[in-house]
């Protein structure tokens, strides 16, 4: 990916931990790789707990240098990454300090980008202080994750900061659209002729979508405890995972085209039914338990986290779509931390055979499957039936795999990598768009909602399993079972 567009990158929460972990790190893997940036893009970084620029780079070096190339650091081009940075220190609670970033960015060349890398409250005053100084024409502004707490919340952000930007500017993020192996989903669909006319409701029976963390709450207890796994992990990224899995083929993949199939997939969500909410949705809180042979302790004793938090860890949800393609076709979602194992994965069950001429092992389970890994080790795995040697006719389920490792050399780009590469070149393909992040949280706020109003705790888990019992209760009424595998 060649550039010469150039920019300044006005970084606010600059000594951040999203700062440190993601996106210096994907900013330098950029500048490292040659040729993706411009070698006259500047990164103004925006804090107010360094001094100067001295004390930031000191900063840098101590805290982000540990996160950047796993196989070491190229120290010639960590120093001339340095150059790029320079640093203005503001009191986001001071509007009239942004005199100070204007003066600082004003002869900086190209496209100027800010990425408000903050917590939402300081979307809309950093986009009112931008505006008061003029800093918002022709500009681009990147808003991070979570964006809002409830439709109402999300609307009053979207609203202000639309009366300063324009929805072309605005770059809302969500790293999953960023990760090469869902771009790869769009590729398998949209590139092969092969699976699309199976991809419909007369051949799946259902499909499954897990984003499994073995991780608890880290440092953010306090932040997760207030948010919970509805909003911090299905309201995005499980949404729009399902919407790129049972969207229509778009007419191109123009940042409208592609957001406009997935809108409408959004649109056609069956809206949950309150009375009903029990028979397909499933909320669980993980207990102590142990992960790889390590104990850990229970959510409810995590620091920041309420003694006795009702915050849910694990959601499970079954979704139905109500469109001519999937009717009928259930969607079984699944996300949580503190699971058996680190996955993201979707299944693809196909339909079994009409007749079984074969006797009754054609017909078992585990076979018309396609699973798609996301992560980690990127495979799309095809599970068909097959003879096994020797006498009579036993079938036993076997698997094509294609493992992308072995057919690419080059290494994947992070997802930050490849969205700060976007923002920088205008391409707004990979980005929320407003109406779609309203999509979701319509459709999620019943839930939330419903929950809320019937005060049940949370269903108990223990760490390290893959939740709680009444998720795997909830498929086998529609005779199928969550695809569990090791590694
Ligand atoms: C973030 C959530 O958006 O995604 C985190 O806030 C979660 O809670 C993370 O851990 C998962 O992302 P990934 O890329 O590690 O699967």
């Amino acid at each position: 990916m060649q550039t010469d567009s150039s920019f300044t990158f006005v970084l606010f929460g600059g000594t951040g931990d999203l700062s440190m972990r993601k996106i210096l790190p994907a900013l330098f893997e950029a500048h490292r790789a040659g040729g993706m940036l411009a070698d006259s893009g500047k990164i103004v970084a925006v804090a107010r707990h360094a001094a100067d620029r001295g004390e930031y780079i000191q900063w840098v070096n101590e805290h982000v240098k540990p996160h950047v190339s796993k196989n070491g650091v190229d120290e010639t081009a960590w120093s001339s990454f340095l150059e790029r940075i320079e640093f203005v220190k503001i009191d986001l609670g001071n509007p009239e300090d942004f005199a100070l970033l204007r003066d600082a960015v004003k002869d900086l060349p190209g496209i100027r980008v800010f990425y408000l890398a903050t917590g939402p409250s300081l979307f809309v005053p950093i986009c009112r202080a931008l505006a008061s100084v003029g800093l918002n024409e022709n500009a681009r502004i990147v808003l991070e994750k979570p964006l809002g707490y409830d439709l109402k919340s999300s609307n009053a952000i979207n609203d202000a900061v639309g009366e300063i930007f324009a929805e072309e500017q605005i770059y809302r993020i969500d790293h999953y659209l960023g990760k090469e192996p869902v771009q790869n989903l769009l590729a398998l669909r949209f590139g092969n002729a092969l699976f699309e006319p199976l991809w419909r409701r007369e051949w799946v029976e259902s499909i499954q979508i897990t984003i499994a963390e073995e991780l608890g709450v880290e440092a953010r207890g306090d932040f997760y405890d207030n948010t919970g796994a509805l909003r911090d992990m299905v309201q995005n990224h499980l949404l729009q995972l399902l919407s790129i899995v049972a969207m229509e083929p778009p007419h191109s993949m123009d940042s409208d085209s592609v957001r406009d199939e997935k809108l409408r997939v959004l649109r056609a969500l069956k809206p949950i039914d309150p009375l009903n909410i029990g028979k397909v949705a499933v909320r669980g809180q993980y207990h102590a338990g142990g992960i790889r042979g390590n104990a850990v302790p229970a959510y409810a004793t995590e620091p920041g986290v309420k003694p006795n938090s009702t915050t849910e860890t694990f959601v499970a949800l079954k979704v139905e779509i109500e469109n001519w393609r999937w009717a009928g076709v259930p969607f079984f979602l699944r996300t949580g931390k503190r699971l058996a194992d680190r996955v993201a994965e979707i299944v693809v069950n196909f339909r079994a055979v009409p007749h079984s001429a074969l006797g009754a092992s054609a017909l078992r389970a585990g076979a018309n499957r396609l699973v798609i890994r996301l992560q980690p080790n990127e495979t799309i795995r095809l599970y068909c039936l097959a003879k096994q040697p020797g006498e009579g006719m036993n079938l036993a389920s076997v698997h094509l795999d294609l493992a992308f490792d072995q057919f690419f050399r080059e290494g994947q780009m992070e997802a930050y990598q490849r969205l700060l590469l976007d923002v920088i070149n205008g391409r707004l393909a990979l980005f929320v768009r407003r109406d779609e992040q309203e999509a979701a949280w319509r459709w999620v706020e019943p839930i939330l909602n419903e929950w809320k109003a019937s005060n049940k705790p949370p269903k108990p888990y223990a760490a390290g399993t893959w939740g709680p019992a009444a998720a795997s209760a909830m498929l086998a009424q529609h005779g199928t079972c969550w695809l569990e595998e090791e590694n």
